[in-house]
């Protein structure tokens, strides 16, 4: 197990990753933040909890009153928020209360909010399970939900008192799953662990099979990248941004496919493509940094092809003829394990990444024969 300690202007906790931590929780929790209290609730899915409720239940005492948030982007709205302070309120919340968010990002993000507004604030802790939550989403205290008018629109910077992630519970988890959280991995590497990204060309086959030992070094150094980050700027008001590689396309993919074609990791994915695609152009790496870094990207694939108009990206990055004068910020690699943020990215400078991205994206069989 490792231990990965997060120290911000507005909390210090510690992240734990490793394999068998379900079955030990309650005693790892009471170690981590003190003595549990009177209620404790747990915030899941209903197929999560199918999944692992035995394993979970197993070192508490008594069973916390558990919480179900049905699985899906379409969940993860004010309505839902609403329905679970109310069922806390009625099953006897108060505010020395603890929550516990059990799931992916999605369970985290709404568990999270949840417990920054319930009484003003309580404590709670994450238990992620997708690859995803626990190597970016658990940590760094974004919490929030989606409006119709867009994604993560309300929220609020709310830690959590300790994250465990156990890797164990990445067993269930859809190959598809895996693939598209390790892409969070692949950028973290790129960003800033030129040795992680070493370690996941070396282990790819490793990684893929789940190897326990293999997975925890792949989580802890992403874990520690985010928590170094986030050490140092809390609020993104400066180095956070760097997190972003990849996300400013990739948002606008998931916008412009409905949030239904492509998981968030594949768009992510795919907005690196783009963005290794300006960062050669620019200079800021060689074309064999971007061919070997391209290369990982697809090995952890396969990406899912798009067929999404150029024109829709473009507006869905701003960086349409509307926003001509707007600044189109990017974060782009310089090298392996750094990078930096621009805000001068031109129109067509955007519009030349997409189309070369969307090139690389069409059916298997029409792509050029690197992706
Ligand atoms: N707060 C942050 O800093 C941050 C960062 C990145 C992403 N996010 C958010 O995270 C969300 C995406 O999270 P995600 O990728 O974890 O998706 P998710 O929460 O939708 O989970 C994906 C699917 O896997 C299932 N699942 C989860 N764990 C499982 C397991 N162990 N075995 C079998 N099935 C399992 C879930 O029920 C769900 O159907 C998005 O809403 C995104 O906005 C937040």
């Amino acid at each position: 197990m490792q231990t990965i300690h997060v120290a911000t202007p507005s909390a210090r906790y510690d992240v734990f990753a490793g394999s068998g931590l379900l079955t030990s929780l309650a005693p790892r929790m009471q170690k981590a933040i003190g003595r549990l209290p009177r209620r404790v609730f747990v915030v899941t899915s209903p197929e999560i909890w199918a999944l692992w409720a035995e394993r979970f239940l197993e070192s508490f005492p008594e069973p916390p009153v558990t919480l179900f948030l049905e699985p899906g982007e379409k969940h993860k709205t004010v309505a839902s928020v609403e329905k679970l302070l109310r069922q806390m309120v009625r099953a006897g919340g108060d505010r020395g209360s603890l929550l516990i968010a059990f799931g992916g990002g999605i369970v985290g993000d709404v568990g999270g909010f949840v417990a920054s507004t319930f009484m003003r604030g309580i404590r709670y802790v994450q238990v992620p399970t997708t690859f995803l939550s626990q190597v970016d989403s658990s940590v760094g205290g974004k919490t929030g939900v989606n409006l119709p008018e867009g994604k993560n629109l309300v929220g609020a910077f709310h830690h959590p008192s300790a994250v465990f992630a156990d890797i164990g519970v990445l067993a269930t988890l859809p190959e598809r799953e895996l693939r598209a959280g390790l892409m969070e991995s692949v950028k973290a590497g790129i960003i800033r662990d030129r040795a992680l990204v070493r370690f996941m060309e070396e282990k790819a086959d490793a990684i893929l099979r789940r190897d326990p030992a293999a997975l925890e070094k792949v989580i802890a150094a992403s874990i520690r990248m985010k928590a170094q980050v986030v050490n140092k700027d809390e609020r993104e008001s400066g180095l956070r941004m760097i997190l972003n590689f990849g996300h400013t396309i990739g948002h606008a993919l998931e916008q412009a496919t409905g949030y239904k074609a492509i998981l968030h990791g594949e768009a992510v994915a795919w907005g690196m493509i783009a963005a290794l695609f300006l960062a050669r152009k620019r200079g800021t790496i060689t074309a064999g940094q971007q061919e070997r870094l391209e290369k990982l990207i697809y090995h952890y694939g396969p990406l899912p092809a798009l067929s999404v108009r150029p024109a829709r990206v473009l507006a869905a990055t701003g960086g349409d003829k509307k926003n001509v004068g707007g600044v189109r910020r990017f974060v782009l690699p310089v090298g392996i394990g750094d990078a930096g943020v621009v805000e001068d990215v031109t129109v067509p400078e955007i519009q030349a990444a997409t189309t070369y991205m969307l090139g690389h994206a069409k059916p298997r069989g029409k792509r050029p024969p690197s992706s």
